[in-house]
């Protein structure tokens, strides 16, 4: 998914030559300390940033200069790390927009959603989402009047119904109790049963364990190690690096 991916904020080296690769159907978490350029790397993919070297994939495509959106239709899906919703529009609204938006090039606005109705094929799909993230019962209410725990699985959904081929989720599971946590374990496996590659990136490293197929660690805009979860933990550099700091 990514090669000798380098970005530089000023004097910080927030990325040095990151390698890293998504299969469809796997499941990669992606850990490492405060700062480690985690989110920095999602945004390179997701299009939100330009690296300053490196390349980007998507089965074979080269994504590295295409705009957000562009990647969005190729079938990159993310959420972030702060979350970022609508705060008047509907569950469902929120999910019929994303849909409606993978249409092709230049379709307007109001046809995406002003007085728009989804098709019978469009609803349905809206709804097996809506049931995918246990949301079915929220689906008409504002989305600023949820918890942000339901916030977070909105934005999942919202990646999930245009059928990615890749999800990356910035901490999907800050601020989530501990049923929705369980909620996003079980859609973050569904979703790679579906064939889509998941990158996962995760403080709780519970959900990491249960979920995940494999885990690279970052430290500081390197990947410091990367393997199964256990082999990885035992790592002593990871030990110094990553579980230091959270100690
Ligand atoms: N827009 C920016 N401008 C300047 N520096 C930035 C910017 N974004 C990130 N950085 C810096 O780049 C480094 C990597 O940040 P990044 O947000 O990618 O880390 P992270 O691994 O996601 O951390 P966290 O676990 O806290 O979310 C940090 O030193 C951060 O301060
Ligand atoms: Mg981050």
């Amino acid at each position: 998914m990514v090669e000798g991916l380098s970005v530089t904020f000023g004097g910080v080296r927030a990325l040095d030559g990151v390698d890293l690769e998504v299969t469809p159907g796997e499941i990669v978490g992606l850990v490492g300390p405060n700062g480690a350029g985690k989110s920095t790397l999602v945004n390179c993919v997701g299009g939100q940033l330009d690296a300053d070297a490196g390349r980007v994939w998507l089965d074979g495509i080269r994504l590295d200069g295409l705009a957000p959106h562009r990647r969005a239709r190729l079938g990159v899906a993310r959420t972030f790390q702060r979350i970022a919703v609508f705060p008047e529009l509907t569950v469902r609204e929120h999910l019929f927009v994303a849909l409606r938006a993978r249409r092709p090039a230049g379709t307007r606005w109001s046809e995406l959603v002003d007085r728009a109705q989804p098709t019978a094929a469009e609803a349905d799909l809206l709804e097996a989402t809506l049931e995918r993230v246990g949301l079915q019962a929220r689906a008409d209410a504002p989305v600023g009047t949820l918890p942000l725990g339901a916030c977070r699985l909105v934005e999942i959904a919202r990646a999930l119904v245009g059928a990615p081929r890749v999800l990356l989720a910035d901490e999907p599971s800050s601020g989530l109790d501990p049923r929705e946590a369980g909620t996003l374990a079980t859609v973050v496996r569904s979703v790679a049963e579906r064939d889509t590659g998941v990158l996962l990136i995760e403080h709780d490293l519970a959900l990491v364990a249960e979920v995940c197929d494999r885990v690279v660690v970052l430290d500081v805009g390197q990947v410091l190690a990367q393997g199964a979860f256990a082999d990885v933990m035992a790592d002593p550099r990871v030990q110094r690096a990553y579980l230091g700091h959270v100690a």
